[in-house]
């Protein structure tokens, strides 16, 4: 129990508490203590709690308008959110977009060279065990996950690189990778969890590409508060712009879901469409794929739903990518989610 003896902790991590609030939710306190290579190395990092707390509900809230579900309901202090219980997947996956850190280092990357398409990595999230990487088998093996669940994270993880990409394009940062945790929910759901943040993502300013992220701790680079301060001051200011360009599209509503092959299928079509417009002398045409246009009308439409409805029956996530729009009245209010 705590002071004021009204909720319980549940669990104290390196970086958060998580209480268990009573009332079928939890509540997460972020702290300002850091560390780094397994706990090796120590520190604080004046004010780090506060703004990983309010950088990671703006990002939350914005993937769940994005048709990500994650767990975060509502902030409840400048250090604590209110989140959804889960029980953690204990895979991290880390997307990257540009070489940095253990990537750079175990492909003899130079740091800075963008990886395309991004990398999907899984670790075993294991503090003894020194986070190793793993890849599907070993989650298979040792029953971390179910393999249709593990799909649905690295969908996921990839839809999160997008929406998260873009995001902080407008915050002008350049996302270079990323670690995301997963867990169920008590209905089975998997939900994004744990916080998005410069603790657990490689942020560079888009104009100097100045580390704007952990890696001043790490690397002992000095200016690490002012890093924290300088991506909540971003995230801040472009949060409102997020919620007026993408709003959440609620009662009668229809969904059109586009699907192609994916780039890495041959597409015969395609290349004899290109083929043919080439001969007729459109020789600006570099690329041609054709796909099929879904059109669902919906009594609501909820972006999370008609993904799955996509993923699980409309396309064919081996061989085939989608993306959809949901349009509401006479289309002013249009969703895009790329997957
Ligand atoms: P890495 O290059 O050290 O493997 O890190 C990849 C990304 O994952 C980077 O954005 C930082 C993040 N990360 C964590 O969130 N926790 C960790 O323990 C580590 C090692 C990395």
């Amino acid at each position: 129990m705590t002071g004021d003896g009204s909720r319980n902790k549940l669990h104290e991590g390196k970086a958060k508490i998580v209480w268990d609030a009573g009332d079928g939710t939890y509540v997460v306190e972020f702290k300002d203590d850091a560390t780094a290579f397994d706990g090796k190395k120590r520190g604080r990092i004046r004010d780090k709690g506060r703004c990983n707390n309010l950088i990671s509900a703006a990002l939350f809230e914005l993937l769940e308008r994005e048709g990500v579900p994650t767990h975060y309901v509502r902030t409840l202090s400048d250090r604590e959110m209110v989140v959804v219980p889960l029980e953690i997947v204990m895979v991290e996956v880390v997307v990257r977009n540009v070489a940095a850190g253990s990537l750079a280092k175990r492909l003899g990357l130079e740091e800075g060279v963008p990886v395309a398409p991004p990398v999907l990595e899984l670790y075993y999230k294991s503090d003894a065990l020194g986070d190793p990487m793993i890849n599907r088998y070993h989650v298979r093996a040792l029953g971390l996950a179910s393999d249709e669940e593990m799909d649905r994270i690295e969908a996921l993880a990839l839809r999160v690189n997008d929406v998260l990409s873009r995001a902080m394009a407008d915050c002008d940062l350049r996302l270079i990778d990323f670690k995301l945790e997963f867990g169920r929910a008590r209905d089975g759901r998997i939900l994004l969890g744990d916080e998005i943040s410069p603790d657990t993502c490689r942020f560079w300013d888009a104009a100097t590409n100045e580390k704007l992220d952990k890696d001043r701790f790490r690397r002992d680079l000095g200016g690490v508060e002012d890093a924290y301060e300088q991506v909540l001051r971003r995230v801040t200011a472009a949060a409102p712009t997020w919620r007026a360009a993408r709003p959440a599209v609620s009662g009668p509503a229809q969904a059109r879901v586009y699907i192609t092959l994916k780039k890495t299928v041959l597409d015969p079509q395609g290349a004899a469409v290109e083929n043919a417009l080439k001969a007729l002398g459109y020789g600006e045409v570099s690329g041609v794929r054709v796909g099929k246009v879904i059109i669902l009308d919906l009594a609501e439409a909820s972006p999370e739903r008609v993904e799955e409805m996509s993923r699980r029956l409309l396309a064919n996530p081996v061989i085939e990518d989608f993306t959809f729009e949901i349009v509401r009245g006479t289309g002013a209010r249009s969703h895009s989610v790329p997957v």
